[in-house]
């Protein structure tokens, strides 16, 4: 089939988005893999840990216990209690039960907030470096994304000057994501408390990604959600994904309004139904059995951190900023652009994956043209192999 063709058999909205980029580069490494060659992998944006123990028994619990049939559309009460409980331990939020929805994974609590809240030509204001999807689901929704530079010499921060200075009469949302995917930046509790009134004082919807809000390695983790005087323009996004090592579940949730989380319900019936009644155990088991695990594995990520950015700045060239939470480091490859025929961070992805069997996320895909991500739950070994490799293939271009 033409593209011409194809484009009028689909609708225009599809024609707006791109495969995201993450999982394209893991559908290239999953080739390459298949063919038998021996991949470091930096791609992937999970941890490295099995789900903790617990969390699996209640899973394997439920299904013997054949709690296995549809539930209600937000996810059942008990679980929804245990979100908002979780929530008001950590952060002092104040959500009621019918304030929070769970998700087949903090992706859709996401897309289907854009799409309950986004008309066509309403403006997102998206500070870069910005997470993959956020784009491509603002603009599936019709929106206009106004992107906010940030600047690599202050750490990408994100100040409420800039937000302010980037809101106009036809701003309908603002996108956070502290800590970031793929800078690791986090905005200060002082800006977030600022960009809190700037919404709130506007109308304008705070979109509040903490999917990596347990991974702060910059001090105590904020949320907005304990502004609970602006609750009506806020939406928390929240994921068990990274926080407990389950990616693969599918578990994520929203906290917001009644009337926000009405809608997003609303939507989720007709289209997922529940999340899966098996996860909503196990989701139940991570949010109320003790926290050990999570401090584990954040102590675990800030030493990975500082090993594999020792590593890889020790490679001549590569500069990079110290991620303040996530587990990303984006370091600037701007000395290797330009050499031995790469003129693009894709085109530098590319060969590192094909050459050197590295696999990592090009900046282009995070707004930024200089830059690749990568991914460090992995093992020191694997570090250590990985970084070498890189450092020997970007030496034969110098
Ligand atoms: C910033 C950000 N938000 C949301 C998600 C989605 O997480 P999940 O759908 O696995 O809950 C991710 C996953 O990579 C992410 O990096």
């Amino acid at each position: 089939m033409t593209v011409s063709a194809s484009s009028q058999i689909f609708a225009d909205r599809i024609g707006r988005i791109e495969v995201s980029a993450t999982m394209a580069v893991a559908a290239e490494a999953a080739k390459l893999r298949a063919q038998g060659v021996n991949l470091v992998d930096f791609g992937a944006g999970e941890p490295h840990f099995p789900t903790p123990r617990h969390i699996k028994d209640a899973a394997i619990a439920a299904i013997e216990a054949n709690f296995t049939r549809y539930t209600v559309v937000p996810g059942i009460p008990e679980l929804r209690k245990a979100i908002v409980e979780r929530h008001a331990t950590d952060f002092a939020s104040d959500y009621a039960i019918d304030e929070a929805i769970f998700t087949p994974g903090g992706k859709l609590a996401l897309f289907n907030a854009i799409q309950i809240l986004i008309e066509h030509g309403d403006e997102v204001i998206l500070p870069v470096p910005y997470w993959v999807s956020f784009k491509d689901i603002i603009q599936y929704a019709g929106g206009k994304v106004v992107f906010l530079e940030t600047q690599e010499a202050e750490n990408f921060r994100i100040t409420a000057d800039a937000i302010e200075k980037a809101i106009t009469p036809h701003t309908k949302a603002i996108i956070l994501n502290s800590p970031s995917n793929p800078a690791g930046s986090v905005v200060s509790a002082a800006d977030l408390e600022r960009i809190v009134h700037l919404a709130h004082d506007r109308g304008i919807f705070l979109l509040l990604d903490e999917c990596y809000v347990y991974l702060n390695y910059a001090g105590k983790p904020v949320s907005g959600g304990s502004f609970t005087w602006a609750k009506e323009h806020i939406v928390i996004l929240g994921s068990l994904s990274k926080t407990y090592a389950m990616t693969g579940w599918r578990a994520g949730f929203a906290l917001a309004s009644k009337s926000v989380t009405a809608n997003l319900s609303k939507l989720q019936s007709q289209s997922t139904s529940n999340a899966t009644s098996i996860v909503q155990k196990a989701a139940i088991a991570a949010l109320t059995s003790s926290q050990e695990c999570v401090c584990n594995f954040r102590a675990e990520f800030i030493d990975l951190r500082d090993y594999m950015l020792a590593k890889l700045t020790a490679i001549p060239g590569i500069t990079c900023t110290k991620p303040e939470g996530a587990f990303y480091v984006y370091p600037n490859m701007s000395a290797y652009i330009g050499k031995g025929g790469i003129k693009t961070a894709t085109e530098l992805a590319t060969r590192l994956l094909h050459e050197a069997h590295v696999v990592c996320v090009p900046g282009e895909a995070f707004g930024t043209a200089e830059h690749i991500r990568i991914s460090y739950p992995v093992t020191k070994q694997n570090i250590d192999e990985g970084t070498r490799r890189m450092g020997e293939f970007l030496a034969k271009l110098a």
